[in-house]
């Protein structure tokens, strides 16, 4: 069953976080005491610093950046542009070829539609997972949509989660064609929590098709590489890596630099309207945030990110990492004692040595809905639901637990005490 269940190449996650000294950086904990907070995929908590920068910019110094000459609103430009330059190197990108957006979502309608709209053509073909995250796949729909409008089919095709939890790569092999244009895929999975394989996926669809990589479940988690990964599009969002919401980004590969075009223009964006329509420079040399930002950006946010990267960078990645396989892989062998236990695709199925916080699973004699309301009323937070991508059964109403480094494996022994006790 074991078919992928490697850390990212390079990682070599192996170095160790004082898990109580990171926890106390996080005022909630102190703040709630008996608080299990196991829902980090859908947001982390936040440290203090990022806290206190949200804190002081309404407090201290609260203006618009770009907009005005007074030393406020310059000292801002300037802080985001050195956030800029911080949160590139923590992917290993030019800051040229970064762009701040409000979130994962904004990144990835971002990619889809400010590429697939200009460089898609009648005949293309897109593939991609309908059990990913909705915000990955629903944009590509979008453009489907919209290029169908100027008389451009444009088709979309499925390819399959594996039993174990990453994709199928048989099925993506048996899809490609030469009109395969785009493919669109998760680094991490939301809800099987695996390493879905992309290295492994350029390989077999060759250097020609773009990938679009959503990793909001992996920034903050594991190295996150754009050199590395060799694909187009990198998403993120800030929230999900102990920042403030409202803020993510967006990597673009320069080879991609020129052909993608903004779906948005605002007050500051340099074009200029002519009689014959708009007139913008997309020469792949110039800053793609000066084309694709535009009106107000979520100034705290972004100065909360910058925090946030200082806050892992000192952590380590590796030994955020490190503490969250071993939570992942603690958690797996409690959960494999309790009846009646079904295991969504991940590491319940496929046994491996390691993880990235995420699991899955179901009760055969309770809904997964109902252990969330037992579980809320101890303190514990855990989610259920369609996790915002398709069911494949309807029977995959799965309980998901997911970790941060700041979780313990005492909590792990609480939740699944508490979901003993309520099993029946
Ligand atoms: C895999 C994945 N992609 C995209 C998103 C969307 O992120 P956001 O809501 O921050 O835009 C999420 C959020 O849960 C996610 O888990």
């Amino acid at each position: 069953m074991n078919k992928s269940c490697q850390l990212n190449p390079g990682t070599g996650a192996t170095t160790t976080l004082d898990v109580q000294a990171f926890r106390a950086n996080f005022p909630i904990f102190s703040n709630h005491p008996d608080l299990i907070y196991l829902d980090s995929a859908s947001t982390t908590q936040k440290p203090q610093t990022v806290v206190d920068a949200l804190f002081d910019y309404y407090s201290n110094n609260c203006a618009n950046a770009g907009r005005a000459s007074y030393s406020w609103s310059t000292q801002l430009s300037r802080s985001i542009e050195e956030t800029r330059a911080k949160v590139a190197q923590f992917l290993n990108c030019e800051q040229k070829n970064l762009v701040f957006t409000s979130g994962a979502t904004d990144s990835l309608n971002l990619a889809a539609l400010g590429y697939g709209l200009n460089n898609l053509e009648d005949g293309d073909e897109i593939l991609l997972c309908p059990q990913d995250h909705k915000s990955a796949v629903l944009p590509w729909y979008i453009v489907q949509s919209m290029l169908a409008d100027q008389g451009k089919k444009i088709t979309i095709k499925h390819f399959a989660i594996h039993e174990v939890g990453d994709y199928d790569l048989r099925s993506i092999k048996e899809l490609l064609t030469p009109r395969t244009k785009v493919l669109a895929m998760a680094h991490i999975h939301h809800v099987f929590g695996l390493d879905m394989e992309v290295n492994k996926i350029r390989e077999i669809v060759g250097s020609e098709v773009v990938i679009s990589l959503d990793c909001s479940q992996s920034v903050g988690h594991t190295k996150v590489d754009a050199k590395a990964l060799d694909v187009e599009f990198i998403s993120f969002s800030g929230h999900k890596m102990f920042a403030a919401p409202g803020c993510g980004g967006l990597y673009i590969n320069p080879r991609v630099a020129d052909k993608i075009k903004p779906v948005r223009l605002g007050g500051q964006s340099p074009v200029a309207i002519t009689d014959h329509g708009l007139e913008y420079s997309t020469n792949p040399s110039r800053p793609l945030h000066q084309l694709l930002e535009c009106g107000t950006q979520n100034i705290p946010a972004i100065l909360s990110l910058s925090k946030a990267v200082d806050f892992i960078t000192e952590a380590g990645i590796e030994a955020i990492e490190a503490q969250l396989s071993d939570l992942t892989v603690y958690l797996w062998q409690k959960l494999t004692t309790l009846p009646g236990i079904v295991f969504a695709p991940g590491i319940g199925i496929c046994r491996c040595d390691s993880g990235f916080g995420i699991i899955s699973f179901r009760f055969e004699q309770i809904s997964s809905l109902d252990l969330t309301f037992m579980l809320d009323a101890e303190e514990i937070f855990v989610r259920a639901g369609d996790h915002c991508s398709e069911k494949k059964h309807e029977e995959d109403d799965y309980l998901r637990v997911s970790m941060h480094a700041y979780n313990t494996r005492e909590e792990i022994d609480q939740l699944v005490e508490i979901l003993e006790s309520n099993l029946g």
